[in-house]
């Protein structure tokens, strides 16, 4: 009787690690203070996550990833895809740099992204003619390299690319207008025994539509689901991913494989973008392919990779302030919430360990400005445009602050970004340094990391004296 339920309980935490047969992050590294690659991949192991998905091939990432037991989807960016789909020349030397040379010394490469989401209607198509004629020359590359059955190449593309024109997933087709550039791409993914890479945003489609039905984004059961024929959908990302299948069937791939490039939910920016919705939306797509149901088109585990893993305080907002809080991970690595992605026993998120902190101190307003200062106003702008306020406004994680509160936010922005430079808390002497934290409730004044490692920050911030008063000297008597 012990025995067998000893054995139920091994055979039960079995179950449970392998339930979710490979959850993976995207790692993005637009940050102005990324975290020491190396402490982020034991986050990773720690974690159970099974596979990465980078943006680049940047070499402390990629040198971070070697023998850590994780799959990589690493990645190629859309300002060299013009270059690719010309020279055959720099695909083979793409490939031999960015992909060889790190698999003979053990980073487990699987999948190479050409491009990311080059369709999106934002780019014009100034992607359109380049990016088939890359995808075959990275894989033609891949190929030439011996490496054609272990590394295949991907497009990821945003689920803009195919729509319904009814909402029903069975009606679903590619874009009318890009449907000739597609089709001979998924031709290709097919013909190589490669997936079809998408990224699928239900925050997006609350973010752009007022009246979309907030329920129907999660996970849980929603009244205003979609009836098509016998089926009836109650979340959204089982109808998008459907309406895909359905586009692929119907263009002659009923089993292309399906990876889903980028899922997840923002907490900050937006009066939707909250921890709360987050951990639900994200917990809740967890629970999801945990059952291994599939959706009603396909049936199964669901391959795919949360977006993201951390804040990267460089991205670009013109898509909206939450563009900069994707991360299930604080800047300075530490989980937003918990999430339990059925990978480890604890269902617990391990955090980012070892990371080194500036001195604690904030730079704010001086009490004694009078908001009427005429030079506060661009001093704010300055601050603003060249560190981060997306945390300020409507229903924000610092949306209560009052207006000294909401200068006192961009200064210290602005002084942690320069990694508490003192000259960076001037703003024309109506700011001090502080060593009393203002954060408040939800808001967060944040202190900044140590870049990467100890040494490079140490050595950028004394910079050039160090370098001449100690270490030449020293090197040169040691010779
Ligand atoms: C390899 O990838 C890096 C980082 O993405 C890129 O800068 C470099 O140009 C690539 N190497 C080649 C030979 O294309
Ligand atoms: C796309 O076109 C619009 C309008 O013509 C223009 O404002 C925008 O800058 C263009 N974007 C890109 C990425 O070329
Ligand atoms: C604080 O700044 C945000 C963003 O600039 C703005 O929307 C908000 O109204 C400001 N709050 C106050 C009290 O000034």
């Amino acid at each position: 009787m012990r025995r067998v339920s000893f054995a139920l309980g091994v055979i039960s935490w079995v179950c449970l690690m392998v339930s979710v047969s490979g959850i993976g992050a995207n790692w993005g590294t637009q940050s102005s203070h990324p975290l020491p690659p190396t402490a982020v991949v034991q986050m990773l192991k720690e974690n159970g996550f099974q596979k990465v998905k980078l943006f680049d091939a940047e070499e402390g990432t990629m040198s971070a990833l070697r023998k850590s037991g994780l799959q990589v989807m690493v990645g190629l960016p859309n300002d060299m895809l013009a270059t690719l789909a010309t020279s055959m020349k720099a695909a083979n030397n793409w490939v031999a740099t960015n992909v060889s040379a790190y698999l003979n010394d053990g980073v487990d490469i699987r999948y190479v992204a050409v491009g990311n989401e080059p369709f999106l209607q934002t780019y014009n198509g100034s992607f359109l003619q380049t990016t088939f004629p890359a995808l075959q020359n990275i894989q033609g590359a891949l190929i030439k390299a011996g490496l054609g059955n272990r590394v295949k190449a991907t497009v990821p593309l945003n689920a803009d690319v195919y729509n319904s024109p009814t909402g029903r997933p069975s009606d679903g087709d590619f874009r009318a207008d890009i449907r000739d550039f597609m089709l001979p791409i998924v031709k290709f993914l097919n013909d190589n025994g490669a997936a079809f890479t998408v990224n699928i945003y239900p925050f997006i489609s609350l973010y752009t539509d007022s009246n979309f039905p907030v329920d129907y984004a999660f996970f849980e059961g929603s009244s205003s689901g979609v009836v098509d024929g016998s089926v009836t959908y109650s979340n959204m990302f089982d109808a998008n991913l459907d309406t895909l299948l359905w586009a692929l069937k119907k263009n002659g791939f009923p089993s292309l494989p399906v990876i889903v490039g980028e899922i997840g939910w923002p907490t900050d920016g937006d009066m939707n973008a909250n921890v709360q919705l987050a951990q639900k939306f994200n917990q809740g797509f967890m629970n999801h392919i945990s059952t291994g149901q599939g959706t009603p088109m396909r049936s199964g585990l669901i391959d795919a990779y949360l977006f993201s893993l951390i804040d990267e305080d460089e991205k670009s907002i013109q898509p909206g302030n939450f563009e900069r809080h994707w991360g299930v991970y604080t800047y300075d690595g530490w989980p937003k919430y918990q999430l339990n992605l059925g990978t480890t026993r604890t269902g617990t998120l391990a955090r980012v360990k070892n990371i080194q902190y500036l001195d604690k101190q904030w730079c704010v307003l001086k009490p004694s400005v009078n908001l009427e200062n005429s030079k506060l106003a661009a001093t704010i702008s300055y601050a603003c445009a060249n560190a981060d306020c997306t945390s300020l406004g409507y229903k924000t994680s610092c949306g209560d602050l009052d207006v000294r509160g909401n200068i006192s936010y961009a200064f210290n922005s602005y002084y942690q970004k320069n990694d508490q430079d003192e000259v960076a808390c001037g703003f024309e002497n109506m700011a001090t340094i502080t060593n009393k934290d203002p954060s408040t409730g939800t808001c967060r004044f944040g202190i900044m990391i140590i870049a990467d490692s100890g040494i490079s920050w140490r050595i950028r911030h004394w910079g050039a004296s160090l370098l001449s008063f100690v270490i030449l000297p020293l090197f040169l008597t040691l010779l």
